[in-house]
């Protein structure tokens, strides 16, 4: 719960002691994944060259590896495919328990990497879409930097266009009904918030905090000066203490209250499809020849080696 923290002694002594307080309720940590997230062997609803496997599937092709601290989830990089036949096996896992007001907290070491690639860390109700609305934390397509951070979510959810936060607003309209759904997307103001940058600095962490008044994500690249209670997985932490957040979604023409509901954390890695595949997308990032075609994906097991997450912990705190 978030507790609004403060007395009239405190108030006095602290101006400041409203406190964004948060408990850790869930400790998501190598092979504890395996019994609190369900593994969706579903097809894919952005049309991509994907075949989503189960969770036994998934652990005896080791396209999932737990170990320790290490969570990996990995993309089939070794078989060629018949274009007549299912996409690359890949995976998608979504957490069994929801969440309303809390934070989330992704320390990942590396995320998946190559052309035709579309990795998402998200949270959403997947039966209640677009009603329950959708928190894009991670999303990017082929290689191509700077991190989105997105909302999609049903009517009359608008973003003001002058916010506090260090990221770059594309598009102020959440509503999955304009902008051919692009949703509301705030772009990370560095490079190595996303893509081979962000593995080449051994990853870093996401923070989203959700209250019932605004949504807010952070990005902490590894090796900066991260708040302290983020690097150490504290039992507690304080937002407050974050400074300005990398994207910013106020209340101010959206009721976040009544726009989201109970979601899931999802992390998903699909290729091609709707968004990456497009030919002006796939080819603008430097790709060859066509993703739609699927020839690529079909044909070139090796260029998926690094489609991989691999996360320290997932936190979450309530
Ligand atoms: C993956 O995540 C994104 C989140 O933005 C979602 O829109 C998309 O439908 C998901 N794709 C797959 C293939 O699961
Ligand atoms: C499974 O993947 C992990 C992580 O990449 C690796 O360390 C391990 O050697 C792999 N196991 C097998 C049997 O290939």
């Amino acid at each position: 719960m978030r507790s609004a923290t403060f007395t009239l002694a405190a108030t006095a002594l602290f101006p400041s002691a409203l406190a964004a307080t948060y408990g850790l309720t869930d400790n998501y940590i190598g092979s504890s994944f395996l019994s609190t997230f369900t593994w969706e062997a579903i097809a894919d609803p952005t049309a991509g060259r994907v075949n989503y496997v189960d969770q036994q599937t998934a652990l005896s092709k080791n396209l999932t590896y737990a170990n320790g601290n290490t969570f990996i989830l990995r993309a089939d990089d070794t078989t060629v495919l018949s274009a007549s036949g299912a996409g690359r096996d890949s995976v998608r896992i979504r957490s069994i328990k929801t969440y309303t007001t809390h934070v989330s907290v992704f320390d990942v070491r590396h995320m998946p990497q190559g052309c035709g690639t579309w990795p998402a860390a998200w949270e959403t109700d997947e039966s209640n879409w677009p009603n329950g609305g959708e928190v894009d934390i991670i999303e990017g397509v082929n290689d191509e930097s700077p991190n989105a951070m997105t909302l999609h979510t049903s009517a009359d959810c608008t973003m003001p266009a002058s916010r506090t936060m260090t990221g770059t607003a594309i598009v102020n309209n959440c509503d999955v009904n304009t902008d051919g759904n692009t949703g509301c997307g705030v772009q990370a103001s560095t490079t190595n918030s996303y893509g081979p940058s962000f593995n080449a600095i051994g990853g870093g962490i996401y923070a989203m905090e959700r209250t019932s008044t605004f949504i807010k994500v952070w990005f902490f690249p590894r090796g900066s000066s991260i708040p302290s209670d983020v690097s150490s997985g504290a039992a507690s932490i304080n937002t407050d203490n974050w400074g300005t957040p990398t994207a910013y979604f106020p209340n101010t023409d959206c009721d976040i209250a009544s726009h989201f509901d109970a979601n899931n954390i999802i992390i998903n890695l699909t290729f091609c499809g709707d968004w990456a595949g497009q030919d002006s997308i796939f080819q603008g990032a430097g790709c060859p020849g066509t993703c739609v075609g699927v020839d690529y994906v079909n044909n070139n097991p090796s260029a998926f080696t690094n489609a991989f997450w691999d996360f320290a912990a997932v936190r979450v705190y309530e």
